[in-house]
C-alpha cells in the first residue's frame, strides 16, 4: 500500500490551492452576500482545465486521475464552495456520464465544450416530488418517433442558469418504471425551455440553484443517452461518481475551517496567553484534525478505486456520508474556536458552517448514502 502522491497530482493539488487564494479568495464574502455566481472565476478555472479534469484530451479535458480531482475539489472548497460545486457537478455528473455513456456525436458536440470549461452543463433529476425516491419522475418525455416531447419541472437544479447544457432525466414509459425513463441531452435556448426562480439559500449562496420549466419541448431522438430506459441506470452511475466529489468538497470545507480555527488559535491570547495553548481548544484541533484525515481517506480510497476500474459505489457513499458530518461538526467547531469572531461574515467560518450543510442533502441525503451502502453490505 502506497500513500504518497505522484509528482503530478501534488502539482495539481498546489495549482488549485494557489488559484483559490488568489482568485477565488478576493470577493468571496460579497459574492456570498449578494448570491453572486463567480463567472469570471469559473471561466479561468476552465483555462486551467478544472472542469473536465478527468476527460480524455481528445475530448477537450485534462486526462487527470479521480485523486487528483479529490485534491483539487478539496482545495477549491477550502475557499469557495459555491465554485467547487460548479466544479463537482461539471466535472462528474455531466462530464464523466457523456464521456462513458455518450455517442461519439454527443461527445463532439456537447462534451468538448463542456470539459474545456467553454461552457457549463448542469444535471436534472431532482423534483418537486421526487428528490431521495428518484424514481418517481413527473417529468415526461414523450417518444414522437424521430424526438420526444419533454414537460414537466426540475428542481434545486445546480449551475440552473450558468448552464447552457441540461442532462434531464424524464419518465417515457411510466408502466415500466425505473427502466422507462430516459436522459436527454437538452439546450438552452430550445423553444420551451424556460429557467425558473434562483433560490435563496442558506449556503453556497454564489451557486446558482433554479428550477427548470419544460413545455412541449422537442428534443432530437440523438440526444437520448443510451439505450431506451437507460436514463435511471444513468443517473445512478454518475451520481456514484458525483459523491467522490460532493465528499472532496465536504472535505475541503472542513479543513478550510480547520485551518483557519487553528490560525486563529495561536493569535488570540485569554487569560495571559495563545488560546491554543488551553487545552480545551487542542482537543478540538485534535478531534478536527482526526476527523478531517479519515474523510480524506474515505474520499481518496473512493478515487483510488474508481481509477482501478472496481466497483466504488459503495465507498462513494460512505466518504459522502462521513465527510459530509465532518464538514457540519468542524465547521460548527471552528466557529466555537473562534468565539464571537466566528459569528461574523470578515472571519468565513460562519459562511463554511453554511455552506457544510447541504453536502448532507445534495446528491444524494445522508440517509440514502446509508440505504445504498446497507444494501451493498447486504448484497
Ligand atoms: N449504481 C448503479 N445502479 C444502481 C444504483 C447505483 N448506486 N442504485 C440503484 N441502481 C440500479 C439498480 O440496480 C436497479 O436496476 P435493476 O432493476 O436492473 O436491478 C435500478 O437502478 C433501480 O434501483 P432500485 O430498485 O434500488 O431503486 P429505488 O427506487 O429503490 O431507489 C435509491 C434507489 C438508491 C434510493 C435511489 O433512488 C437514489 O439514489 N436516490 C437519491 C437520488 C439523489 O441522489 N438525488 C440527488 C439529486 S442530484 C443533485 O443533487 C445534483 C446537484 O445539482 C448537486
Amino acid at each position: 500500500m502506497n500513500f504518497e502522491l505522484t509528482e503530478e497530482q501534488i502539482a495539481v493539488r498546489d495549482a488549485a490551492r494557489e488559484f483559490a487564494q488568489t482568485e477565488l479568495l478576493p470577493g468571496v464574502i460579497e459574492r456570498d452576500d449578494k448570491q453572486e455566481f463567480p463567472a469570471e472565476q469559473i471561466k479561468k478555472m476552465g483555462e486551467l482545465g478544472f472542469m473536465g479534469m478527468m476527460v480524455d484530451p481528445k475530448y477537450g479535458g485534462g486526462g487527470m486521475d479521480t485523486v487528483s480531482y479529490v485534491l483539487a475539489m478539496e482545495e477549491i472548497s477550502k475557499i469557495d464552495a459555491s465554485a467547487s460545486v460548479c466544479m463537482s457537478v461539471n466535472n462528474s455528473l455531466v462530464c464523466w456520464g457523456l464521456e462513458k455513456f455518450g455517442t461519439e456525436e454527443q461527445k463532439e458536440k456537447y462534451l468538448k465544450p463542456l470539459a474545456s470549461g467553454e461552457k457549463i452543463g448542469a444535471f436534472c433529476l431532482s423534483e418537486p416530488e421526487a428528490g431521495s425516491d428518484a424514481t418517481s419522475q413527473k417529468t415526461t418525455a414523450e417518444d414522437k418517433g424521430d424526438h420526444y416531447l419533454l414537460n414537466g419541472t426540475k428542481n434545486w437544479i445546480t449551475n440552473g442558469n450558468s448552464a447552457s447544457i441540461y442532462l434531464v432525466i424524464a419518465q417515457t414509459d411510466r408502466e415500466k418504471g425505473h427502466k422507462g425513463i430516459n436522459c436527454l441531452i437538452v439546450e438552452k435556448g430550445m423553444d420551451g425551455f424556460v429557467v425558473g426562480k434562483k433560490e435563496d439559500k442558506l449556503g453556497i449562496r454564489g451557486s446558482d440553484t433554479h428550477s427548470l420549466m419544460f413545455t412541449d419541448v422537442k428534443v432530437p431522438k440523438e440526444n437520448r443517452i443510451g439505450e431506451d430506459g437507460f436514463g435511471f441506470k444513468f443517473a445512478m452511475s454518475t451520481l456514484n461518481g458525483g459523491r467522490i466529489g460532493i465528499a472532496s468538497q465536504a472535505l475541503g470545507i472542513a479543513s478550510g475551517a480547520y485551518e483557519l480555527a487553528l490560525a486563529y488559535s495561536k493569535e488570540r491570547k485569554a487569560f495571559g496567553k495563545p488560546i491554543s495553548q488551553h487545552q480545551a481548544i487542542q482537543f478540538k484541533l485534535a478531534d478536527m484534525a482526526t476527523e478531517i484525515d479519515a474523510a480524506r481517506l474515505l474520499c481518496l480510497q473512493a478515487a483510488y478505486l474508481k481509477d482501478q476500474k472496481k466497483d466504488f459505489g459503495k465507498q462513494s457513499a460512505m466518504a459522502k456520508l462521513y465527510a459530509s458530518k465532518v464538514a457540519m461538526d468542524v465547521t460548527v467547531e471552528a466557529v466555537q474556536v473562534h468565539g464571537g469572531y466566528g459569528y461574523v461574515k470578515e472571519y468565513h467560518v460562519e459562511r463554511l458552517m453554511r455552506d457544510a450543510k447541504i453536502t448532507q442533502i445534495y446528491e444524494g441525503t445522508s440517509e440514502i448514502q446509508k440505504i445504498v451502502i446497507s444494501r451493498e453490505l447486504l448484497k
